[in-house]
C-alpha cells in the first residue's frame, strides 16, 4: 500500500565524494520490500526523483544516492529536522528465492541489495553479493552489507578488490543460482548474456527516466517478451531477465 507523506530528514552524510546516505523518518511504518522505490519531491524542483529504498526499519528509511545533477545535489544539502515530500513504496520488488542467492550491484545499484540481503538472511539465506565500481570511491556501505552478505569487490582500476569488471567475479558460479541484480545498463546486459550461459535464474532491477512514478505518465516504458509494452514503475523496476528481449 503506498502513501505520500512528509519525511523528517533524521541525516544527510557523504560516504564518498559523489555518495550520500540519507536517513529519513516517514512518521509511519509500511511493509517495503527490496528492490522498492520511493519518489522524492524536492523543493525548487520541478518533477520527483526515484530512489531505491536502501533500508527500511520501521518508519526509519535510508537512500543511497549518487549525486549526480541538480536535484541529488539538493538531497546532499539537507539539513536534519528538514521535510521531504516522499511516497513509497512503489514498484514490485525482487521475488526471492530459495536458491542459492547472489547479489550483483554496480555503482549505486548497490542501493536495492542491502535490503534485499537482510531480506534474504532473515528467510534463512547468506547470499554473497558482489559489488563493482569504477574505483574504490564508487564501493560504498560495505560494512552494512557485511551484515548479511559474504562480500566481493571488483573495481575498473583495480584500486579496491580485484581488478576488472564485476561480471569477471562471476565465473565460478553455480548453474542454478539467482542472480538479483542493479546497476548500469551495460552490466545488466554483460549478466542476462551470462545468465543464459551459465543458466541461472537473473532478475534485473532496471533504470528509466521516471515522472510519476505510478504508471500515469507513460514516461518509462520498456518492452517485455511477456507483456509487450509496460511502464518500469508500475509493472518493474525488477523484471526476470527472459521477459526482456535484449
Ligand atoms: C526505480 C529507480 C530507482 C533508482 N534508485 C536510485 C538509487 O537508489 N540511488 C541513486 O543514486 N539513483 C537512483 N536512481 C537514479 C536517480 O533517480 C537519478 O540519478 C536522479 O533522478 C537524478 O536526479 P538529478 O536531479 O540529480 O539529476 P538530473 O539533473 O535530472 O540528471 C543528471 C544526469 O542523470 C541522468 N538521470 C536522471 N534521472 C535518471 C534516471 N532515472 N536513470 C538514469 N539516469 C538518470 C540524466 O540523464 C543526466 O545525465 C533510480 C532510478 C530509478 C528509475
Ligand atoms: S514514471 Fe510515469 S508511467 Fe512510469
Amino acid at each position: 500500500m503506498k502513501k505520500l507523506v512528509n519525511a523528517a530528514v533524521v541525516s544527510a552524510s557523504l560516504l564518498s565524494p559523489a555518495y550520500l546516505l540519507l536517513i529519513v523518518n516517514t512518521g509511519t511504518a509500511i511493509p517495503v520490500a527490496a528492490g522498492q522505490f520511493a519518489s522524492i519531491g524536492l523543493p525548487g524542483v520541478c518533477l520527483r526523483r526515484p530512489f531505491s529504498i536502501h533500508d527500511a526499519d520501521g518508519a526509519v528509511l535510508s537512500f543511497l544516492i549518487k549525486i549526480v545533477g541538480g536535484g541529488t545535489r539538493r538531497l546532499a544539502k539537507l539539513k536534519p529536522g528538514d521535510t521531504l515530500s516522499i511516497m513509497y513504496p512503489l514498484g514490485n520488488g525482487f521475488m526471492l528465492s530459495e536458491k542459492p542467492a547472489v547479489l550483483v550491484g554496480g555503482g549505486c545499484g548497490l542501493a536495492p541489495l542491502l535490503l534485499l540481503a537482510k531480506q534474504l538472511q532473515a528467510a534463512g539465506a547468506r547470499p554473497l553479493a558482489v559489488l563493482g565500481g569504477r574505483s574504490k570511491d564508487d564501493i560504498v556501505e560495505l560494512g552494512a552489507l557485511a551484515k548479511y552478505a559474504a562480500v566481493r569487490v571488483a573495481t575498473e582500476d583495480g584500486s579496491l578488490g580485484a581488478r576488472g569488471l564485476v561480471t569477471a567475479e562471476l565465473n565460478d558460479l553455480k548453474s542454478g543460482a539467482a542472480v538479483y541484480a542493479c546497476g548500469p545498463e551495460a552490466m545488466l546486459k554483460a549478466l542476462h548474456k551470462l545468465a543464459a550461459e551459465k543458466n541461472f535464474h537473473l532478475q534485473l532491477s532496471l533504470e528509466a527516466l521516471m515522472a510519476c512514478g505510478v504508471g500515469a505518465c507513460l514516461g518509462c516504458v520498456t518492452d517485455t517478451l511477456k507483456d509487450g509494452r509496460v511502464c518500469v514503475c508500475s509493472a518493474g523496476p525488477v523484471f526476470n531477465a527472459e521477459d526482456l528481449p535484449w
